[in-house]
């Protein structure tokens, strides 16, 4: 089969080669890949893995072969789920208490958005606790995590500020029903219950001291890639606040996966979220795909077309 790997030349520009097929364990279904997404983690990978590693944790596709443990979805069915840094490929093993059901009138390329950042978001804003009326600042929210985390506050009966760098950045947001905060000098009106950050550096520190007492800070990123501060009076001056960091992939494996991303999936079908992408371009054209990441010029997740 064909996958993007990475090569020699420079890890982040990747090729289409000839790889072995994938040969499933018996808790793995075989997944014809139709649609796949780029995750700001799949790069970090890929600087760190040996050349030739393939990688992508989105995926969505056709069931050809079930698990043989019986396990999972059947063949045909289109699935949705967490490839394990393999999705960028013609065919994918995935563990079936990965995967999900596509419902009807949700297309590939849009469920492919929901894996990472919809359980992400989930999980994140699930650490927060009952969000009915509170005060949910997002970061990042231009992003493929952040603009699913607003959608699901929301939904989740939050009042919601999303927090972009320009006006440009917080498009559609408005749309959702979330308050719009642009630029990181100006910090957004508080306090909040909930501080969603994936952003780190200075637009932590700032949420941090917008929270009020006994909030929560729930924290999966760090973009900018900088030390966390907190304020010097970080505790005293607001008593009860806790900080909550998730790690998706630590967190799949004791949480139910396959319900999960059914209800997300059922959102999607059902008009309450929007999951599409904010950058469609076939897998022929990596590329295209990890510059326009870089460059911060799309909102929501970039998707590959297979
Ligand atoms: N812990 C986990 O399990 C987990 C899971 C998923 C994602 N993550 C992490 O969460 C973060 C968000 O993921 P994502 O997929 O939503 O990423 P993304 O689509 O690239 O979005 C990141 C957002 O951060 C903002 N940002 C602020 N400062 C930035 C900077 N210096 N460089 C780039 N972006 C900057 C950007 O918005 P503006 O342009 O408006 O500033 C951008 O929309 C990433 O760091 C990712 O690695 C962690």
């Amino acid at each position: 089969m064909k996958a993007l790997v990475t090569t020699a030349l420079d890890p982040l520009t990747l090729e289409l080669r000839s790889v072995p097929d994938p040969r499933p364990r018996p808790d793995e279904v075989l997944v014809e890949v139709h649609a796949a997404a780029l995750n700001r983690a799949d790069l970090l990978l890929a600087v760190r893995r040996p050349t030739g590693s393939q990688l992508g944790l989105d995926v969505v596709g056709t069931v050809l072969r079930p698990a043989a443990d019986g396990s999972g979805p059947p063949a045909g069915a289109r699935v949705a789920g967490l490839a394990a840094n393999d999705a960028w490929a013609e065919l994918a093993a995935v563990r079936s208490d990965r995967l999900a059901v596509i419902p009807d009138g949700v297309t590939d390329t849009d469920a492919v958005t929901l894996p990472v950042a919809g359980l992400t978001s989930l999980y994140a804003l699930q650490r927060a606790g009952w969000l009915l009326g509170k005060r949910v600042l997002v970061t990042g929210a231009s992003g493929g995590v952040g603009r699913i985390a607003v959608q699901l506050a929301l939904a989740a009966g939050a009042e919601v500020t999303a927090w972009v760098s320009s006006p440009a950045r917080g498009a559609g947001l408005a749309e959702f029903g979330a308050q719009v905060a642009t630029g990181y000098g100006t910090p957004p009106d508080g306090p909040f219950d909930v501080l969603v950050d994936s952003t780190g550096g200075e637009v932590f520190s700032t949420g941090y001291t917008l929270l009020r007492r006994g909030g929560v800070a729930t924290v999966f990123g760090n973009t900018v890639r900088a030390e966390l501060r907190l304020p010097a009076d970080w505790g005293h001056a607001r008593p009860g606040v806790r900080i909550e960091y998730l790690f998706l992939l630590d967190e799949v494996h004791h949480r139910d996966v396959p319900t999960d991303l059914a209800l997300l999936l059922d959102l999607a079908a059902a008009g309450r979220i929007t999951a599409e992408p904010g950058l469609l371009t076939p897998w022929t054209d990596p590329q295209r795909a990890v510059e326009a990441l870089h460059s911060r010029e799309v909102n929501g997740r970039i998707v590959l077309s297979i």
